[in-house]
């Protein structure tokens, strides 16, 4: 019983901001920026759009806000048909990547703006921003204006603001995409705080894969304007279902292979392996991550693996990166983290042999 009375109280389940997105599409012209999108996003789910820039990430979620019209297909909110309903009707709260706060305005006017708007009482505003603004740490910022204000404090400031009329879902468009490398990763974690007692559903658009992967319950990764795959952050970095996806999250090595009766046939004819291989004969890519290819001087035969020779060597800190040129002349790389000293690892100019866990290989077709 008194689990059952934590964990309640930890994280609030939501049954409000159920999300569909069916077959979204945007034309500007004869150019297509949102091809046939759909996406179904679960009440209180954190859901990341992930994907270069120009890919439609923005276009997607100011359709989902209202404020971009779709060319074709449906935005649904607890399934209820809200594509053509405008921005102020949907209780969607919106947080843009500059910030867009009132410069004339302090913090708690801000932060008060849409419940102004909203035509509430004053004592009500006041409590009411007086709470949001301490629940993310503003609360001794409340009279400053946003030039008074880091980078980071005005993001916050605009995230109160979102979240002030205690809409059920956040729209966030690279909200920390300004900021310098360390306070976006202190404020990823703030978010993801939030996030977890505030019991939103929250879409946040990023074109960073690091923040894509460490905050999402699940990652839609866009490409040309559509999703290439949605899947939980370790599926989509194990288990890329296409080689865009591949290419887009981390580093990968990508093999030409050709699949023939159930072998997999490296570029100078070696046999391969992978425990994700599609069915069928015919040309494929192998992947597989730096982290997972290993090296090892060719002193022994192996039944699986490529033979190369090293042809340089970085060491980046925590790891030393080896470049090899393969017998059929692909260059491949292996991550090695610099715990201890292995005795076997090749210098430049040696033979080596490169190999890899069966299940740390994926053998995609597409
Ligand atoms: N108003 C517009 N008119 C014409 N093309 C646009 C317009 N808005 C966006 N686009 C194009 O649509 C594509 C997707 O844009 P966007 O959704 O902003 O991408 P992302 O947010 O992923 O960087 C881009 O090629 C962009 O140039
Ligand atoms: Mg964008």
């Amino acid at each position: 019983m008194l689990m059952r009375t934590q964990s309640r109280s930890s994280t609030i389940a939501s049954e409000t901001g159920g999300i569909a997105l069916q077959n979204l599409q945007k034309r500007y012209g004869a150019f297509t920026a949102v091809d046939q999108v759909s996406l179904s996003v679960a009440p209180g789910e954190f859901i990341s759009l992930l994907g270069p820039s120009g890919s439609g990430k923005t276009t997607t979620l100011m359709m989902i806000a209202g404020f971009e019209m779709p060319s074709s297909g449906k935005v649904l909110v607890d399934g209820k048909d809200i594509t053509y309903l405008p921005p102020h009707r949907r209780e969607l709260g919106v947080i843009f990547q500059n910030y867009a706060l009132f410069p004339h305005m302090t913090t708690a006017e801000n932060v008060a703006y849409p419940l102004r708007m909203r035509g509430m009482a004053k004592a009500e505003i006041e409590t009411r921003v007086r709470r949001i603004l301490d629940q993310v740490h503003l609360g001794a910022l409340a009279s400053r204006y946003p030039h008074q204000m880091s980078g980071g404090q005005q993001q916050r400031v605009a995230i109160a603001r979102a979240l002030v009329f205690d809409p059920p879902v956040l729209l966030l468009d690279e909200p920390l995409g300004a900021l310098d490398r360390k306070l976006r990763e202190h404020l990823r974690n703030e978010i993801k705080t939030l996030h977890k007692e505030v019991a939103k559903t929250m879409i946040y658009v990023t074109h960073d894969q690091d923040e894509a992967l460490a905050m999402s319950d699940r990652v839609a990764v866009m490409h040309e304007g559509q999703i290439r795959q949605v899947s939980a952050p370790q599926d989509i970095y194990r288990r890329p279902e296409d080689l865009f996806v591949a290419g887009f999250v981390g580093e990968v090595n990508l093999v030409p292979v050709k699949l023939s009766s159930g072998s997999i046939v490296g570029p100078a004819g070696e046999n391969l392996s992978a425990a994700q291989c599609p069915k069928g004969d015919g040309d494929a890519t192998l992947c597989v991550r730096p982290e997972n290819l290993h090296i090892e001087t060719a002193t022994r035969e192996v039944s699986a693996g490529i033979k190369g020779h090293i042809t340089g060597t970085t060491f980046v800190g925590d790891a030393t990166i080896f470049e090899l040129r393969t017998e059929a002349g692909l260059h491949l790389t292996s991550k090695v983290l610099n715990i201890t000293q292995p005795k076997t690892l090749p210098a430049v100019g040696d033979a080596c042999i490169a190999t890899w866990h069966p299940q740390d290989a994926t053998v995609l077709t597409k």
